[in-house]
């Protein structure tokens, strides 16, 4: 069994907690992270917060196999850090032709006065990375000693769990209107963040899937430069709770009511099969930390129930707090529990 979860919007819409919930809940075998370190993801657990940059929000399952994708680019630093913060040593591989970022990378980005004024970008590196692969002159995880431990090739691993009956989670990164073909260019990033361009990084063709989860936030926020429909000046943003800073830079986030245009046409994209909303407690706060979905106020239930009906997909999983165990999962009354 094989899902994709991937971003909606324009990232941030909580995948980091969707995919750890749903490494604690089901019995995952191996998680596969896509992109790069300019993507953050948040998990709350347990009273502590991690935020990864490179290594799979499934490390929450000790059991869980992790794996960064030969699409994938890391810098290395980053990568020993958080797999000496975690402790997944031992269970944590990398696909020997994921690529690299180096130093260079990033000091080419940090001069580069368009990057950082007009997109916006993070400047982590990853973008001048990407033209460095594109040329072919890139180096990849196999060029390096240091991580020789960690090599694998990650297509032959992921057949053989398939192949066994086992499930695997690919964990997108950023959001679909991120994506350098299919968002808002040129303020975009510097891959295709649909599920196609996910499942392209990993190493398997569409065929392989089983569910691909489209995560939403209950509203849309866009951090960096481009186009924000509907978007709300900062005091609204305030008044409404929905004021939240970048994991990796620290940048406010911009911040707009929930878009149906975006949702819909983010569901064909991504051929999605169910949607996970997050933060339905920042629009209805009466639903804070409900776990079951008869508990939910009246209200916040019809404003799913009309989500589902505009989108087209069930809303399977439902954030309704910080910590990854405050989600309503709809999955076994929906009947598309596995
Ligand atoms: P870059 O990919 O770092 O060059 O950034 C390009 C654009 O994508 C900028 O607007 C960034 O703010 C945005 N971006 C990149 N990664 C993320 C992410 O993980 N979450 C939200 N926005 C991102
Ligand atoms: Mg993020």
């Amino acid at each position: 069994m094989l899902s994709v979860v991937v971003g909606g919007f324009f990232g941030d819409e909580g995948k980091g907690k969707v995919v750890a919930y749903l490494a604690l809940n089901d019995e995952v075998n191996a998680a596969v992270r896509v992109g790069s370190v300019n993507a953050g993801h948040t998990v709350i657990w347990g009273g502590k917060e991690f935020k990864l940059r490179i290594i799979p929000s499934a490390f929450v399952n000790g059991g869980c196999k992790l794996y960064i994708g030969a699409g994938s680019l890391v810098r290395l630093d980053v990568f020993f850090r958080e797999v000496t913060t975690l402790g997944v040593a031992g269970r944590v591989f990398v696909d020997k032709n994921a690529g690299i970022i180096e130093d260079k990378h990033v000091e080419t980005e940090a001069r580069d006065e368009y990057l950082r004024n007009s997109i916006g970008s993070t400047l982590q590196g990853v973008g001048a990375a990407m033209v460095d692969r594109v040329m072919r002159r890139l180096k990849l995880a196999r060029d390096f000693p240091e991580l020789s431990t960690y090599l694998v090739d990650l297509v032959d691993e992921l057949w053989r769990i398939l192949d066994s009956g086992g499930n695997v989670l690919v964990e997108g990164t950023q959001g679909t209107y991120l994506s350098l073909y299919h968002g808002t260019y040129p303020y975009v990033t510097s891959r295709d963040t649909t599920a196609s361009g996910i499942l392209s990084e990993v190493g398997l063709g569409p065929k392989h899937v089983d569910e691909v989860i489209l995560v939403f936030k209950s509203y849309v926020t866009r951090v960096g430069s481009g186009p924000l429909p509907g978007e709300l000046p900062l005091e609204e943003v305030i008044n409404r709770g929905w004021l939240e800073k970048a994991s990796v830079t620290g940048r406010m986030r911009r911040a707009a009511p929930f878009d149906y245009n975006l949702a819909r046409r983010a569901v064909i994209l991504n051929s999605a099969t169910q949607a996970a909303l997050t933060c339905l407690d920042k629009v209805f706060p009466p639903s804070a930390r409900v776990r079951e979905w008869g508990k939910l106020p009246p209200e916040a239930k019809r404003w799913v129930e009309d989500l589902e009906d505009s989108i087209g997909i069930p809303v399977t999983l439902i954030g309704t707090g910080d910590d990854v165990t405050h989600m309503i999962d709809r999955r076994k009354d929906l009947g598309v529990m596995r």
